[in-house]
């Protein structure tokens, strides 16, 4: 009997990355996507409205709920939510001024709420012991004393975190600022942030979550929820900030009318001035934002976003597509200088070494040949004290290596100096099979315990996870 596509899917999964070769061969018997592209309209995330506020502080009050939703057309899909949305709505807060928000845990099983890219005090950092039990709530405190950026909060349960995602616990939150103001990007209906997620679906329409170690990878590319949706836009420049929410796979994004993307934040916001570059990769964690102007195309182009790291055989090369209408006003700018980047110290006093690996006989990842263990505190970084961390990548797969608590800055990838795309501010790296990347950061305003780990979900939960306590 010839395999259907979800057993295929739970044959890779299963299987991991020694089975990325077959599996495509496998998947191309196929040839077709799973539902046609470019039907559906790109669902604009709904913003998150404030319960309440004073001077300081933004209040919000988010359940996390399972919802019926349409992911697939003619088909339900049961997620999990933070307030009945998938994904999340967003929350938007400004630089300098507190959001508070209550989570409830309206599901069946134990949760905990991270903001991806949030410099806060530890129990509001959504540690992955620091449970929220079915039923019960907690409030998380962030102070967004940092720059404007695009964070993402999502699940982050010990063990659990690479299903809890893939059921939907993902959302955005943009931190706003009066630097970013003044350059007059694109702002509104033109600032559209887009979060990429692959997923499988049974017949039923349900999502096919497999518990995989090594990789979990889905043949639909959805975007805020959408099966390769499309966007019509003006012919005008448009702000777009992607988020790869996803729990294994890699993008990377092109325009297939050969046109240059111009890059103009990273994970930590804003770079230093735009660059302009063919294509850009984008691994499990991490942001992008990028300005288009659509101005350079007649009315009726249709512009596919393509991922040159997938395949045709199932539709997973695309990501979305732009539908370009009439030309408009437009009044954005695109400053040729950004912000200012201070840079850390390149030749700090401290430096860590951390090796990425596959344990052979448990099967499980680890970091300096060790699983992740709660009560085991791996590295006791100063505050404020500058670091550099050399994380060197011994095992055959990529692996996004994610800090908590600070931003960091690259120094070098491979043993060459990092692209203007990826010298600023960031909070997950990608760390190729063989190489390793040097950066240098450094823990400010908080002490106490938070995690590091890969950002391949698959990977976080079985076991590429430490822990620090970051000293006074
Ligand atoms: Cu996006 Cu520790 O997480
Ligand atoms: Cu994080
Ligand atoms: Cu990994």
């Amino acid at each position: 009997m010839p395999l259907t596509r979800r057993q295929v899917l739970q044959m890779m999964a299963a299987g991991g990355a020694a089975m990325l070769v077959p599996f495509e061969r496998a998947m191309s018997a196929f040839a077709a996507p799973s539902t046609p592209q470019f039907a559906v309209a790109l669902k604009k995330l709904k913003v998150l409205a404030k319960t309440s506020s004073d001077s300081t502080t933004d209040y919000y009050d988010i359940v996390m709920r399972p919802a019926s939703v349409t992911i697939m057309p003619g088909k339900t899909t049961e997620v999990w939510t933070y307030n009945g949305s998938y994904p999340g709505p967003t929350i938007k807060a400004k630089s300098n001024r507190r959001v508070v928000v209550r989570h409830t845990n309206g599901l069946g099983v134990p949760t905990t709420v991270h903001t991806h890219g949030a410099n806060v005090p530890p129990d509001s950092d959504g540690h992955p012991t620091d449970l929220i039990a079915p039923g019960a709530a907690k409030t998380y405190t962030y102070p967004n004393t940092q720059v404007a950026s695009t964070l993402w909060y999502h699940d982050h349960a010990a063990h659990s975190t690479s299903r809890n995602v893939y059921m939907g616990l993902a959302g955005a939150y943009q931190i706003s600022d009066r630097v970013e103001a003044a350059l007059n990007l694109p702002t509104g209906a033109y600032d559209i942030t887009c979060i990429i997620q692959d997923r499988s679906f049974n017949a039923d329409g349900s999502l096919a979550f497999v518990d995989s170690h090594n990789s979990v990878l889905g043949d639909t590319i959805l975007v805020n929820g959408r099966p390769w949706p499309r966007l019509a836009v003006a012919g005008r420049k448009y702000r777009l900030r992607f988020v790869n929410g996803s729990n294994t796979r890699e993008y990377e994004l092109r325009l297939d009318s050969g046109a240059s993307l111009t890059q103009i934040a990273s994970d930590g916001g804003l770079l230093s001035a735009p660059f302009v570059t063919p294509s850009i990769r984008l691994s499990p964690g991490e942001r992008v934002e990028v300005v288009i102007d659509f101005a350079a195309y007649a009315a009726g182009t249709r512009i596919v976003l393509q991922n040159l790291k997938g395949v045709s055989t199932d539709g997973t090369d695309s990501i979305m597509r732009f539908d370009v209408g009439s030309p408009e006003a437009d009044l954005s700018s695109l400053p040729s200088s950004l912000r200012t980047i201070a840079r850390l110290t390149s030749t700090p006093t401290v430096t860590r070494n951390f090796t990425l690996s596959l344990n052979t006989s448990t099967g499980l990842w680890v970091i300096n040949g060790q699983s992740f263990d709660p009560n085991r505190v791996d590295v006791q970084p100063k505050i404020n004290v500058p670091e550099k961390w050399v994380v060197t990548n011994t095992s055959g797969m990529a692996h996004p290596f994610h800090i908590h608590l600070a931003m960091f800055q690259l120094l070098q990838r491979a043993g060459t100096p990092p692209s203007a795309g990826e010298r600023d501010w960031k909070d997950t790296v990608r760390v190729d099979p063989g190489t390793s990347v040097e950066f240098v950061t450094k823990f400010t305003n908080y002490t106490g315990r938070y995690v590091y780990h890969c950002h391949n979900l698959a990977h976080e939960d079985h076991d590429m996870m430490a822990q620090m306590n970051v000293l006074a």
